[in-house]
């Protein structure tokens, strides 16, 4: 289905839960891990997804909070896969359950797994995320390779004064392995945007000049990625501050409460709650068709926005 700007919605992020074990400086300081609270069913989610994918959708991600907190993970994966239309299932995960897990997500259907990692350090990354284990995520990204997940992306969102003097170490991270490093620039999301701890681009490309720019792989990706000399994997800057890439917007997002969320830089949502308790599909289509007609024709990050939910409640 297209929007009112011509960009055609191909791709629905689904958030399956707002609990993180995880408490991210940038994401959801003191704010604790949220109660389990109107969570959609695994058959709702299912159901979205089924209408989402008869109006054009061909690939899911699923998010949260961290999505490996559902119990019912491995079958909201499966019910996915039998969607004929849905041609590739991702997931963003924070990797702290991961060890263990990879071979039965590849078995259910996942096709590619993005993994947050903003700290090589141990130390740092417990304190950025508030205790978490570098050991368990790294497990975890040895496990996937292992597993048959072939080009893992790898998430770093860059602090200024932070993480951001590990750059080196996480392009080195792609000299022999096929993995993607994306450095993502903080986003206003949340109360207050800490515009001082924005890592442009930009800045990336100033200090590493050798990167060599790659064509994307496919239209709308939000990644401009770029490559080492020599490396195998790649190195991707998602800028959305700096450098918007609304023009090729092809996604939704569904957050955890059934509300959807056409854009992430814009407070704008619609339930579909309500819609989920009719027997029908009709009220269903309804909501996302014109969730899809009003998606806004880009974000407003640089007009002083103030997203109101952090990315754990949106969905990342
Ligand atoms: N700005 C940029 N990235 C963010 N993420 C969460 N909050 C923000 C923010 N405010 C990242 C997560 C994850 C991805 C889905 O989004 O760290 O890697």
């Amino acid at each position: 289905m297209n929007d009112r700007f011509g960009r055609t919605i191909t791709y629905l992020r689904l958030s399956l839960t707002e609990r993180c074990t995880l408490k991210c400086s940038y994401c959801r300081a003191g704010e604790g891990v949220c109660p389990k609270k109107s969570e959609l069913a695994k058959e709702e989610f299912l159901r979205i997804a089924r209408a989402f994918a008869e109006v054009g959708v061909k690939k899911v991600r699923l998010t949260g909070g961290e999505p490996m907190l559902r119990s019912d993970l491995l079958s909201i994966i499966s019910g996915i896969r039998a969607i004929p239309q849905i041609e590739e299932i991702t997931m963003t995960t924070n990797g702290q359950h991961l060890p263990g897990m990879s071979c039965a997500l590849k078995e259910a259907g996942l096709d590619r797994l993005n993994i947050s990692v903003d700290s090589l350090k141990p130390e740092r990354y417990h304190e950025i995320t508030g205790g978490g284990s570098l050991s368990r995520v790294l497990t975890g990204i040895e496990e996937a390779f292992a597993a048959g997940f072939s080009t893992l992306k790898l998430n770093v969102v860059l602090l200024r004064g932070e993480n951001d003097d590990e750059t080196g170490n996480f392009i080195a991270l792609t000299k022999e392995r096929a993995v993607s490093v994306r450095f993502i620039e903080y986003m206003p999301l949340g109360e207050i945007d800490h515009a001082n701890l924005r890592v442009t681009g930009a800045e990336i490309l100033q200090k590493y000049p050798q990167l060599i720019h790659v064509v994307p792989s496919y239209r709308g990706q939000p990644a401009r990625d770029f490559q080492m000399p020599g490396h195998i994997g790649r190195v991707g800057l998602i800028d959305p501050v700096s450098h918007r890439f609304c023009a090729d917007c092809n996604r939704v997002r569904v957050m955890s409460d059934g509300m959807v969320r056409p854009c992430l830089g814009s407070n704008e949502e619609f339930s579909l709650k309500e819609a989920l308790e009719q027997e029908g599909d009709g009220a269903l289509h309804a909501v996302i068709a014109r969730a899809i007609a009003l998606k806004p024709e880009s974000h407003c990050f640089d007009d002083g926005f103030s997203a109101q939910k952090t990315m754990s409640r949106i969905g990342g």
